[in-house]
């Protein structure tokens, strides 16, 4: 039986495992972690991560060809493929600080794999890593290599967190880089076997190792730049009266464009887009290619500019100020269908929010008090490390409440923010929800879900992102 192992449990590596032995019944997969609590989890009734479809692939397959543990050493010493999915931060000390991937959870995995290897191994790069990283940990790998022999791949993840499991069971294309070589070959064959369970062969990419690091960092590179594109028109849409959603609709139908993530919002999130282009980045700039770096560096400008700019939106409006003011925030996610808030809009806006003295009450319903409270605490890029390594949790902020129901949050309010998507905010009894605000009632839509003319009607002022301007909001102009 041919036995995979996993190394770190986490968003990619809990539901692409779940998924892999879900296709192959005749594979043993061990997901391992060095967090407990993570693992116990894994093993119990509330997964640590929610993801829908998610519950049913693990409970479908645990205990049968499934496993978590935090016993590393043994199943990677067991293991013919070991994935490695674990963190790779952005640095915020040293050499490349606040741009370069810190890559030191990826060598203490790889070094780890060397100690305790008996027989020859296939590792393979699940998480995102800058291009060359392969390399890196090849000379790990066969300095200590004890006559074993080691062939690495490059199998970067694509799926997006809201519907990984669809993701993984349907994905666009499954990409898989190794060496030129023979062996290099044989091992692209082994792991390209285990995909063909279930994915159509014409779906699986096969390049060189550093074709497929790259294709990574590039592809969530023009992602989110088409996010910042989009978000750059609808800060001109505000200024001219056009109206974003049918810009974007326009321009969606060009089949060059195409008309997926052309939505303007208040930023985007989530633990990867900006970590990989801050990498680009630098990858770029270790290469001379300053022009190259410096266009990237402008898709996350203009992500910051977009976020606040959202906050100026709010304190204008609210006559400069919002010093005391009750404030809700529906929705923290970084999107919809994910409990995960790593890099989310919303810390930047409740922070930007807290700075000018606003009281908010916070509401989402996937994420607990305990993780706001550590977000709007914790230091930048303090997240993406392993989650016994984060600052333990600070006392609770006093401006901050956290409620379980959108219309507690929203009671005696002057203003209401949406900050994800959530499906249950665009059907909520926003009659009710004016009744209990203070006024003039504020909606600030981060998402564009709400029905303007609705809300309008209702007696709210509303603020949607790109949209025709209330004339209460033309009067006060916000420039980030
Ligand atoms: P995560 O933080 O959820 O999981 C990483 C896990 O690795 C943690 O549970 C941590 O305890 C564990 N870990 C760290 N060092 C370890 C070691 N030496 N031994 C055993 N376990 C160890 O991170 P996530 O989101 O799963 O991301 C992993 C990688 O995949 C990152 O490089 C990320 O950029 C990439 N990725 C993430 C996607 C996402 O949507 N979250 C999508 C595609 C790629």
């Amino acid at each position: 039986m041919v036995k995979i192992c996993c190394i770190g449990a986490g968003y990619v590596g809990g539901p692409t495992m779940a998924v892999i032995a879900l296709k192959c019944p005749s594979i043993e997969v061990a997901v391992v972690d060095i967090s407990v609590s993570r693992i116990t989890a894994w093993n119990g009734d509330h997964l640590p991560i929610y993801e829908p479809g998610l519950d049913e692939v693990v409970k479908q397959c645990r205990g049968k060809n499934l496993f978590f543990s935090t016993d590393v050493e043994k199943h990677v010493s067991e293991a013919d493929i070991i994935f490695v999915s674990v963190n790779t931060p952005t640095k915020t000390r040293g050499l490349g600080a606040g741009k370069a991937a810190d890559l030191t959870y990826w060598e203490s995995a790889a070094r780890m794999i060397a100690d305790v290897s008996k027989s020859d191994k296939i590792v393979v790069e699940k998480s995102t890593v800058p291009v060359k990283t392969a390399e890196a940990i090849e000379r790990i790998l066969t300095h200590n290599s004890k006559g074993i022999n080691y062939q690495i791949l490059s199998n970067p993840e694509f799926l997006a967190e809201g519907t990984a499991i669809q993701d993984l069971l349907s994905p666009d294309r499954v990409l898989i880089g190794g060496r030129e070589t023979t062996d290099g070959q044989k091992a692209i064959d082994a792991l390209k076997s285990v995909y063909a369970h279930w994915v159509p062969g014409e779906r699986i990419i096969c390049t060189n190792l550093w074709s497929a690091e790259l294709s990574k960092l590039a592809a969530n590179a023009f992602l989110a730049q088409r996010i910042s594109s989009v978000n750059a028109m609808s800060a001109l849409c505000e200024a001219t009266g056009a109206n974003v959603s049918q810009v974007s609709h326009a321009v969606g139908k060009d089949t060059r464009i195409g008309p997926k993530f052309l939505n303007a919002s208040v930023g985007f999130g989530g633990s990867c887009f900006q970590k990989d282009i801050l990498n680009l980045v630098y990858i770029c700039e270790c290469h001379g290619l300053s022009e190259v770096a410096n266009y990237w560096k402008q898709v996350i400008k203009v992500n910051d500019y977009q976020k606040n700019r959202f906050v100026n939106r709010v304190v204008s409006s609210m006559f400069n100020t919002v010093s005391g003011k009750k404030i809700a925030i529906l929705g923290f996610a970084f999107k919809k269908d994910t409990g995960d808030t790593r890099e989310t809009p919303a810390i930047d806006v409740c922070k930007g929010l807290l700075g000018d003295k606003a009281h908010l009450s916070i509401y989402d319903p996937q994420v607990t008090e305990d993780q706001i409270q550590r977000d709007l605490s914790m230091n930048k890029f303090d997240w993406d490390h392993p989650i016994h390594l984060q600052p333990t949790s600070p006392t609770s902020m006093k401006q901050v409440r956290v409620v379980w129901d959108a219309y507690e949050a929203a009671k005696d309010t002057h203003g209401l923010c949406i900050l994800t998507e959530w499906d249950e905010f665009k059907t909520l009894d926003y009659k009710r929800v004016f009744d209990n605000m203070q006024k003039p009632a504020f909606v600030f839509d981060g998402r564009n879900i709400v029905d303007v003319e609705k809300l309008r009607e209702i007696g709210f002022i509303v603020y949607s992102i790109g949209k025709p301007l209330d004339p209460w909001l033309k009067d006060t102009p916000a420039v980030a």
